[in-house]
């Protein structure tokens, strides 16, 4: 046990060294390199505390500060690595502390636990990155934005994945758009709630010190200050579980949008060519051009899904406070940034490169009754009940699949057969251009 200091934080208590299987098992350092950063701002915000509350001396809280700084400086330019031999970065940061500054360096860890301050860690990267995917989530939208108004082309709008009635490609980007304007929405309010700051609590109970918990909270951009409740402050991942439900409802639209560009970049629609660097060939039909950027995205969103299951899964037992399953955060809420920071700005690109096909768009919306509702509404404009007009525009559908034609190709003799209340004004108003300039269907040019 003699080097036990060397690589842990704990040991005195024990006859013998941990297994190296569970030391393996146990240690997450080489997983969550991204902690360092965060754990090193964490402990000079401690530090400062600790010289105003008289735990440290100035001279003391100095020499720390330049300690920790120098930590940050060698970990930034390479020239100090984390390896597994260590139990997490909050291990590595204090040790290589000691090493540094000597005894004085053992002051460090007074008035706070690991359990605080992981997830003061934790919450400090969570902040800063949430607020980079809501910037990926704006840029995303203005490109959306673009495309749309690059792209008023009428086209076919879907229920049941029938043809249904005339849109236009500029409002399905606009849809889309509204998506993201809610998904940036809810990270926002997940930054919002998770704004407190945990340090502080110790490990579960707080500290006989007096100290500040106000002031690192300020000092560590907490706007709503410290948790209320140690028991709370430590045991607290809801911010992590909202921001991978937040992920998963955003994985959702995006992964809705994908299956759109593989449906209509396939031959049967024929709507949009991808560009060629989004897109993949195969190794034996040379003349294959899939959407495989789609349908990762797609794909992936499974991921952020089993993320967010497998982290409620893990909460739901645990009973206060601090447990080691809570270190399972990690890798969920990594590998869910990871996965929307990519899908986020693939789909962009995908977006903004793509061509669409106005003319196949054109042709689509002649066949499939795709003005059928626009011909009861204009019956009901001639007085006729909305409920009589719909009878009226189904008998002639069904009259028009027996003859091969479309409601437009119909005479004015065979829509009166059906009712006496259509006259020549009809035609106009079955186009697709005229329908889309009615009432509030304008919003969509
Ligand atoms: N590596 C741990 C985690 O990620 C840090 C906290 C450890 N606390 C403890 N009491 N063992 O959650």
């Amino acid at each position: 046990m003699a080097d036990a200091y060397e690589t842990r934080l704990w040991g005195g208590r024990f006859h013998e060294d941990e297994d190296a299987l569970m030391q393996r098992f146990n240690g997450n350092a080489c997983e969550t390199l991204w902690l360092m950063e965060p754990d090193i701002e964490g402990s000079l915000a401690h530090v400062a505390m600790q010289v105003r509350c008289g735990l440290l001396t100035e001279g003391e809280g100095k020499t720390l500060t330049e300690g920790l700084e120098s930590i940050l400086a060698d970990w930034r330019s390479g020239a100090i690595t984390c390896g597994p031999e260590y139990e997490d970065v909050h291990t590595f940061v204090e040790l290589n502390l000691i090493r540094r500054v000597g005894e004085v360096g053992k002051k460090l860890h007074a008035a706070r636990s690991r359990n605080d301050q992981v997830n003061t860690d934790m919450k400090l990267y969570v902040k800063a990155q949430l607020h980079r995917v809501a910037g990926l989530i704006d840029s995303f939208t203005a490109t959306l934005k673009e495309v749309a108004d690059k792209n008023p082309w009428p086209m076919p709008g879907y229920t049941h994945l029938q043809r249904a009635q005339v849109v236009t490609f500029k409002y399905y980007m606009l849809a889309y758009a509204e998506m993201m304007a809610r998904d940036k929405q809810r990270v926002l309010n997940a930054l919002d709630l998770m704004d407190e700051s945990p340090l502080g609590c110790g490990a579960l109970a707080g500290t006989t010190h007096q100290i500040d918990r106000a002031f690192t909270a300020e000092k560590l951009g907490f706007s709503h200050g410290p948790c209320k409740n140690f028991l709370d402050g430590v045991s607290d991942r809801d911010y992590v579980l909202e921001s991978l439900s937040a992920f998963s409802i955003l994985m959702m639209h995006l992964s809705r949008l994908s299956e759109e560009l593989v449906l209509w970049s396939s031959a049967e629609f024929g709507f949009i060519t991808l560009d060629d660097k989004y897109t993949t060939g195969s190794s034996i039909m040379p003349q294959k051009k899939n959407a495989d950027g789609a349908e990762l995205v797609r794909g992936q969103t499974g991921r952020v899904y089993g993320h967010l299951t497998a982290l409620l899964c893990t909460m739901k037992g645990l009973p206060l406070a601090y447990n080691k399953d809570m270190q399972e955060d990690k890798l969920a809420f990594y590998d869910s940034l990871n996965v929307v920071t990519a899908c986020l700005q693939v789909t962009e690109r995908m977006i903004a490169t793509l061509t669409p096909h106005p003319e196949i768009m054109r042709a689509a919306i002649k066949k499939g009754f795709i003005n059928a509702t626009e011909a009861a509404d204009y019956l009901v404009r001639k007085g006729m009940p909305f409920r009589d007009a719909h009878s009226v525009v189904g008998q002639l559908v069904l009259y028009c699949e027996q003859q091969g034609k479309a409601l437009e190709e119909l005479s004015l003799e065979e829509l009166k057969a059906v009712s006496p209340v259509f006259e020549e004004d009809v035609y106009p108003e079955l186009t697709c251009d005229a329908i889309l300039h009615r009432g509030i269907k304008q919003e969509m040019l």
